[in-house]
C-alpha cells in the first residue's frame, strides 16, 4: 500500500482545510484532486462543468486517480464525488490510508453552501443533494479510517485523525514526528 493520506467525504465536509492542517503537522506535501484538474485543463472546475460537462470531469478525476499512485507521503484531499465509482474506493486504498471526513448531512450540506463554486450543488434542492449524499456514503463507508467532523473544528479534526493514524502505526517514517509542533 502507499504511504499517503487520502482525505474523502462530501462537499463541505472539510477536506481542503484539513488537510492543509494535516500536512503541515506531519512536514507532508498537500495536495488536492480538483488542483491538479484545474492545472491540467486550465480552467476552473465550474467552467469545465459549464463547458464540457460532468461527464468530461469524471474523466479529469480517473486521470487524476492514476496520477495519484506516483505520489508518495502526501496528504491528498479528493473531490467529493472522487472516490464513488466502482473500483475506486480499491483504487485509492492501493495508493495510502483513506480517511473519509464523516459529518452529519445537515452541517455538511450548510458548510457546503457557503463556500465555493461548486456546480453539483446548481439547480439541486436540498432533498436532491440529501440524495446524492447517502448514495456516496456507501463509497466513503468503505475509507480505512473515519472522523466524526460534526461540531468540531478542523483542527480538532486533525488532532484526532493523529491520534488514529499513529494508534495503528499508519504514519511512514517521513511523517512520523516530522513537522510537529509547527503550527
Ligand atoms: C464534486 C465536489 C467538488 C469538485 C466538483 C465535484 C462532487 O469538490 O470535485 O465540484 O461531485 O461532489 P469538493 O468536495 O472539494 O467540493
Amino acid at each position: 500500500m502507499g504511504d499517503n493520506v487520502i482525505l474523502v467525504g462530501f462537499m463541505g465536509a472539510g477536506k481542503s482545510s484539513v488537510g492543509r492542517l494535516l500536512a503541515r503537522r506531519l512536514g507532508r506535501c498537500f495536495v488536492e484532486t480538483d488542483d491538479m484538474i484545474t492545472a491540467h485543463e486550465g480552467r476552473s472546475i465550474p467552467d469545465i462543468f459549464a463547458e464540457r460537462g460532468e461527464a468530461h470531469f469524471r474523466a479529469l478525476e480517473e486521470e487524476t486517480v492514476r496520477l495519484l499512485a506516483l505520489k508518495s507521503g502526501d496528504v491528498i484531499a479528493t473531490g467529493g464525488g472522487l472516490p464513488c465509482r466502482d473500483g475506486r474506493p480499491d483504487a485509492l486504498r492501493a495508493i495510502g490510508t483513506v480517511v473519509w471526513l464523516r459529518g452529519d448531512f445537515d452541517a455538511v450540506y450548510e458548510r457546503a453552501q457557503r463556500a465555493g463554486a461548486r456546480p453539483m450543488l446548481a439547480g439541486r434542492g436540498r432533498d436532491e443533494i440529501e440524495a446524492l449524499y447517502r448514495a456516496r456514503e456507501p463509497y466513503y463507508r468503505q475509507a480505512e479510517l473515519t472522523v466524526d467532523t460534526t461540531g468540531i473544528t478542523p483542527d480538532q479534526v486533525v488532532s484526532k485523525l493523529l491520534l488514529l493514524l499513529r494508534d495503528r502505526s499508519l504514519l511512514s517514517p517521513l511523517g512520523r514526528g516530522q513537522g510537529e509542533g509547527r503550527s
